[in-house]
């Protein structure tokens, strides 16, 4: 066994503190988290114990005993909306891996649209017929299987509700995927500055936040589904050029500003995507830019770093959740672990995708614009195909 060695290894070298890692994906969590480790000996024992003193949070010891708003999570914005060969790199894909791939690289907020199509719930971009990722409840079941395999994590899910369907709906597919187990219910249903510690989520193993947008009323046998604008203040999601990243409250509107937002003790959500239009009423997301918009840099603009420390110095906090699109460029979970002040362990990089291979047919593209809104309109469908791809690969 993987756990076995490992435990051997770090006996023989004496490398007990290195155990406080939590590779994900490796399977060692789950030994490390009970502490059932077979000890065959009193120094092995010892070594056990350091370790469980020493464990992981998200990556990181000095996040257990922060709470979960005081920790910066980096989001995967359509976080299943894929611009790799599952979809033959279409244009309008958020991102180069898809979302248990983006959980092993550090990503903590999953962000998808969820469409009602014949009575079923599926994870589509804008409309199913144009990029359709699957049933919600398949995906929520891989979601669910890598949480069983990292059981020092915490992770949120943010799915916009694009048929406004109701909250006992969206439940079903949570309880079918078997993901339910992990929802954690606040005690406050408004917005709140108290939120438990990473490790008071762990231990009680409701290591899920769920935030729905619209949510309608709520659903007693599913109250772990968080309505997301009773909860959190997002920044304007349709940015079509680096120099417009703000920090200003975008929705709900009736909010008022930030500062009331956070007055009111709602969780500050930047959105770091920007867009390529193709005409005014058609974009997708602009992955030729991406190494500059993901940079970790404080002082390029249009940069994340630079965006996220623009936000907390006018929010008096940092952004409790930020999406980006192709997470894996800049990395930008490294911003997250600046915030965070943290050194992180036990993650897995994705490997580098092509932020220029963008290819996918003029039907499949175009398609891009607004999926984090809600209560948007249908969006308009490119009339001349021919020349789609032809701008964007440009
Ligand atoms: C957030 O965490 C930091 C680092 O541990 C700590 O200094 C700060 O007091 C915390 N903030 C709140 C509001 O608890
Ligand atoms: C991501 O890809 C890996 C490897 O193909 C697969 O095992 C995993 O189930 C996928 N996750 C999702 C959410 O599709
Ligand atoms: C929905 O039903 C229609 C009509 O039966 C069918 O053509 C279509 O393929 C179905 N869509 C999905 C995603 O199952
Ligand atoms: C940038 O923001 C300004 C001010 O809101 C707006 O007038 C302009 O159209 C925006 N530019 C782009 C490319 O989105």
């Amino acid at each position: 066994m993987v756990p076995s060695l490992f435990w051997a290894a770090t006996t023989l070298l004496g490398l007990a503190p290195v155990v406080q890692s939590t590779p994900q994906g490796f399977g060692l969590t789950t030994s490390t988290n009970t502490q059932q480790q077979p000890a065959t000996s009193t120094a092995a024992t010892t070594i056990v114990a350091g370790a469980s003193a020493a464990a992981a949070c998200n990556n990181s010891p000095l996040l257990c005993s922060r709470a979960y708003n005081n920790v910066t999570h980096m989001g995967a914005h359509d976080s299943a909306f894929l611009r790799d060969a599952s979809t033959g790199n279409s244009i309008a894909g958020n991102q180069f891996f898809n979302a248990t791939v983006a959980l092993s690289a550090g990503i903590r907020l999953l962000q998808a649209q969820v469409h009602d199509v014949n009575n079923t719930l599926r994870l589509c971009h804008t409309d199913c017929s144009l990029l359709d990722a699957g049933p919600l409840a398949d995906w929520l079941a891989k979601i669910k299987y890598w949480m069983d395999q990292n059981p020092n994590e915490v992770v949120t899910l943010l799915l916009v509700n694009s048929d406004s369907k109701p909250a006992s709906t969206l439940g079903a597919s949570f309880d079918s995927s078997g993901i339910s187990t992990y929802g954690y219910t606040p005690s406050s249903t408004t917005a709140t500055t108290v939120w438990p510690t990473l490790q008071n989520l762990i231990s009680s193993n409701k290591r899920l936040v769920t935030f729905i947008a619209p949510l309608g009323t709520a659903s007693p046998s599913h109250p772990f589904l968080l309505d997301e604008f009773t909860y959190v203040f997002e920044t304007p999601y349709d940015v079509r050029s680096l120099s417009n990243f703000t920090c200003t409250l975008d929705r709900p509107s009736s909010a008022g500003t930030a500062a009331s937002g956070l007055a009111a003790g709602m969780l500050p959500l930047m959105n770091h995507f920007a867009y390529t239009e193709i005409t005014s009423s058609i974009t997708v997301p602009n992955a030729g830019d991406i190494d500059t918009t993901n940079a970790p840099s404080t002082v390029t603009t249009g940069a994340l770093g630079a965006h996220a420390n623009s936000c907390n110095a006018a929010w008096g906090t940092k952004p409790v959740f930020v999406l980006v699109d192709f997470y894996d460029k800049g990395p930008a979970v490294d911003t997250a672990d600046r915030l965070n002040g943290i050194v992180p362990t036990g993650r897995k990089s994705s490997a580098g995708g092509s932020a220029t291979s963008g290819s996918g047919s003029a039907r499949d593209g175009g398609m891009g614009a607004r999926e984090n809104q809600p209560y948007a309109g249908e969006l308009q469908r490119p009339t001349g195909k021919g020349g789609m791809a032809r701008d964007i690969s440009g």
